[in-house]
């Protein structure tokens, strides 16, 4: 064997030709077998406006009923006045394969007078199960870490034919570096195929213009063909126009198909020309689950993470040598234990502060207020006082009766009458 150029401190790789079987090739059969074993887990979050039709959807998809049949719309005052998550797991098998599936949903998003918040619980949701995967990362045994991390969030468009509405810019916007965005057209069998293209492009231009990142199938230099071809095909579906139904109808030329029965014709779910649920079966399910739990993890986590150590004083390790060595570690938490006690500390300071002045501030203020009251009292019993000798000054200058008398002639007069 001919050792590659490591040693020498050479990036160039020497090729060699075996002599014979030595087994590696099998590699990707050994992974295959271990990723059986394990299972798969997936966490799809669906978020869009009430009866946009969205469970019916992940039926379909999952050709499961996770969701039940819906009861009656229940009245507006029964309904959650903010946006409530839940979600809903499931273990599905497919010829030997286990997948957990969690569907994440959001009901009451876009359903108040006012959505402008409406956003707001779902990032909390996904920045909290980012919280909670690094904590497990940081655990001293990780043997069996849960990924509850959201890989795709299905975006249902209400089926306007007009362009985005200001709700769904708003949620892309803030989601679209959090989580790998799918967006979809609901219910596409209220617009007809010229309306649906339209639709895409205004979608599509407005989806740029906000500089918002969806989900597009990779392509990698070294791929075939066939799989390039594949990619695009889906890309060029985007955003997906769907129909969903759960139940099996019959068409006029006598198949039984999943699909939608009007008075004019079925819709067939799983027909590329009725529309593109099979392409988004494709990306979601069939060929690129393992790219979207592949992408949530190396780049939408790990950004986050870097953001979130970051801010909270991490700093880069500088050598490898930090890594390996504990002192050297030891000393780096502790100078940033120490300097975040210094700037609680500063912190607690400039509290402390701005509450003394805060109350200084109060009591002069009462002093003043105390001050005019007493100044105001004070002038009113002057005026009273000088009132008064000016009456007693009247009284003795214009009756020189002594008090005494003046009441016995009141009392005689009582008398009389
Ligand atoms: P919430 O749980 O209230 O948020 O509703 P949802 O978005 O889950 O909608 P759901 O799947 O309950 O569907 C609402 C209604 O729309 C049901 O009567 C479905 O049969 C119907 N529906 C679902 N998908 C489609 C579709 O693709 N086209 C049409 N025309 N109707 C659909």
């Amino acid at each position: 064997l001919v050792p590659t150029a490591h040693t020498a401190g050479l990036s160039s790789v020497i090729r060699k030709k075996l002599m014979g079987y030595v087994g590696f090739a099998n590699l990707p059969n050994q992974v295959h077998r271990k990723s059986v074993r394990k299972g798969f887990q997936f966490t799809a979050m669906v978020v869009g406006e009430s009866g946009l039709g969205k469970s019916t959807l992940i039926n379909t998809l999952f050709n499961t009923t996770l969701y039940p049949p819906k009861e009656p719309i229940s009245p507006a005052a029964d309904r959650p006045k903010t946006v409530a998550i839940e979600s809903i797991g499931a273990d599905i098998e497919e010829n030997g394969v286990r997948l957990h599936l969690t569907v994440v949903d959001t009901p009451g998003f876009g359903d108040f007078v006012n959505n402008d918040d409406s956003w707001k619980p779902i990032v909390e949701n996904i920045e909290s199960r980012f919280d909670s995967y690094l904590e497990q990362e940081n655990r001293v045994n990780r043997t069996k870490i849960v990924d509850n991390r959201v890989h795709a969030c299905l975006y249902f468009i209400q089926p306007t034919g007009h362009s985005l509405k200001q709700l769904d810019i708003e949620f892309m916007r803030r989601l679209h570096t959090k989580v790998n965005l799918i967006p979809i057209i609901a219910k596409s069998d209220t617009l007809t195929d010229e309306e649906v293209t339209e639709f895409k492009e205004r979608i599509l231009s407005d989806i740029a213009h906000h500089n918002i990142h969806i989900f597009q199938a990779p392509t990698y230099d070294n791929e075939d063909e066939e799989t390039i071809a594949e990619a695009e095909e889906i890309a060029g579906k985007i955003p997906f126009a769907v129909v969903g139904s759960d139940r099996l109808v019959n068409t006029p030329d006598g198949r039984q198909v999943r699909g939608r029965a009007y008075p004019w014709g079925v819709v067939e779910v799983d027909n590329e020309e009725h529309c593109d649920f099979v392409k988004l079966r494709q990306m979601l399910v069939r060929t690129y689950m393992e790219e979207l739990r592949e992408y949530t993890n190396d780049v939408l986590y790990e950004n986050w993470r870097t953001e979130k150590l970051l801010s909270m004083g991490v700093a880069q390790d500088s050598s490898v040598f930090k890594e390996i060595n504990p002192a050297a570690r030891l000393q780096e938490e502790r100078v940033l234990h120490d300097t975040k006690l210094q700037k609680m500390e500063a912190e607690m300071k400039m509290v402390f502060q701005q509450k003394v002045q805060e109350k200084e501030a109060k009591l002069k203020q009462s002093e003043e207020e105390l001050y005019a009251r007493h100044k105001e009292m004070k002038d009113a019993l002057e005026k009273q006082r000088a009132d008064l000798e000016d009456k007693k000054r009247k009284i003795e200058s214009g009756r020189p009766l002594t008090p005494e008398k003046s009441s016995t002639t009141r009392k005689k007069g009582f008398l009389r009458t």
